[in-house]
């Protein structure tokens, strides 16, 4: 092996040692920079003849190109070998599985609520919504319950400083939308001309001191009312049963109107219901409370009784639900525990 030879060997194996981009620029320099091995080379050709002048300098000239290949190969083998070490740790496993966001789902009573929503707007009813935090005048005296009357002891109430109450049913509910309807139509009325009718439906919390498996203090009512000049108890009869078959999506059960005593209507139902199969079959549930509107109440919307007459229900949506679901202890609904709510989504 010449010296020429020898000298790509040596370059060869420093730029192989090399161990980053610095080292093999250094290396580089002592083989082709400009004080480099190949440049002392070249000077020494000064003192030869001319022909040895030729294939000394050629095979210079060979040794240098050699030089250069080895050094941009392991230029490139560094690039390569930096990749592949960025890619391998910035790897991603793309078989993984995503990380999905948790899907939530709406809770079991809003999904009641919006099922008696969708049930009587299809019936032309209107949804109103109304103040959990109520006063005397709307929770019992507007409602022909006044301050002495014993049926006031029947609502367990939680009273609210400043002489409020949290609203112990949905029933104040009628007085609010219909005074503001009132107010709407009052030219009319005023007139003597007949005013639109109200038919309106009111879900939302109510709150009693109560709290076992079938009650708890906050529970949720929808009320209904429809008034008009000539709505009668038959009305009344085939809006709630036409609800209720809409409701739990069977004709398979019976619906009974019995007598009871409410302050607000006269004369006043509870509405009880039986399945005519199913785990629940011949066991008679009440599910509302009902009546033809009293005529105080009638007066306390700002109508005159003598020509405005109605219905109104309050039923509570919770028993609804439990009924529909199949779930035997109310408390389930508020515990928050998520084994039982991901049921329903
Ligand atoms: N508000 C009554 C209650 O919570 C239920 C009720 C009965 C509502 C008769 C009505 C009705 O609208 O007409 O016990």
């Amino acid at each position: 092996m010449n010296d020429l030879d020898q000298l790509l060997q040596t370059a060869q194996a420093d730029f192989a040692a090399a161990a980053t981009p610095a080292e093999l620029e250094n290396a580089k320099a002592k083989f082709i920079g400009k004080s480099g091995c190949v440049t002392e080379l070249m000077k020494g050709l000064a003192a030869l003849s001319i022909a040895e002048k030729k294939t000394r300098g050629a095979a210079i000239n060979v040794l240098k190109t050699g030089i250069e290949a080895a050094l941009t190969a392991r230029r490139q083998a560094m690039a390569d070998a930096e990749l592949a070490e960025q890619l391998k740790a910035e790897a991603l496993d793309v078989s993984l599985p995503g990380r999905s966001r948790g899907t939530g789902g709406l809770h079991p009573i809003t999904r009641a609520m919006e099922r008696i929503e969708a049930i009587f707007g299809s019936m032309g009813f209107d949804v109103a919504d109304g103040p959990e935090i109520e006063n005397d005048w709307f929770n019992f005296t507007a409602l022909n319950t006044p301050a002495d009357h014993p049926a006031r002891s029947m609502h367990d109430t939680f009273y609210v400083e400043g002489g409020h109450v949290l609203r112990t049913h949905t029933s104040p509910m009628q007085i609010r939308y219909a005074v503001q309807h009132v107010k709407r139509h009052q030219a009319l009325i005023d007139a003597g001309q007949s005013m639109p009718e109200i038919r309106v439906i009111a879900p939302g919390r109510t709150y009693r001191v109560d709290s076992d498996a079938t009650h708890s203090p906050m529970f949720h009512q929808v009320e209904g009312l429809w008034v008009g000049e000539n709505i009668s108890f038959k009305d009344l009869k085939s809006v709630y049963v036409n609800f209720m078959q809409q409701f739990f999506e069977t004709t398979d059960m019976e619906i009974r109107f019995r007598p009871s005593y409410f302050p607000f209507t006269e004369p006043s139902a509870e509405i009880d219901m039986m399945f005519g199969s199913g785990p629940l079959k011949g066991r008679w549930l009440e599910v509302s409370g009902s009546g033809q509107v009293h005529p105080q109440v009638i007066r306390n919307m700002g109508l005159d009784p003598e020509r405005y007459i109605g219905f109104a229900f309050g039923s509570g949506i919770d028993r609804l639900a439990m009924l529909r679901y199949g779930v035997n202890d109310l408390r389930l609904f508020f515990d928050g525990d998520l084994r039982f709510l991901a049921q329903f989504k």
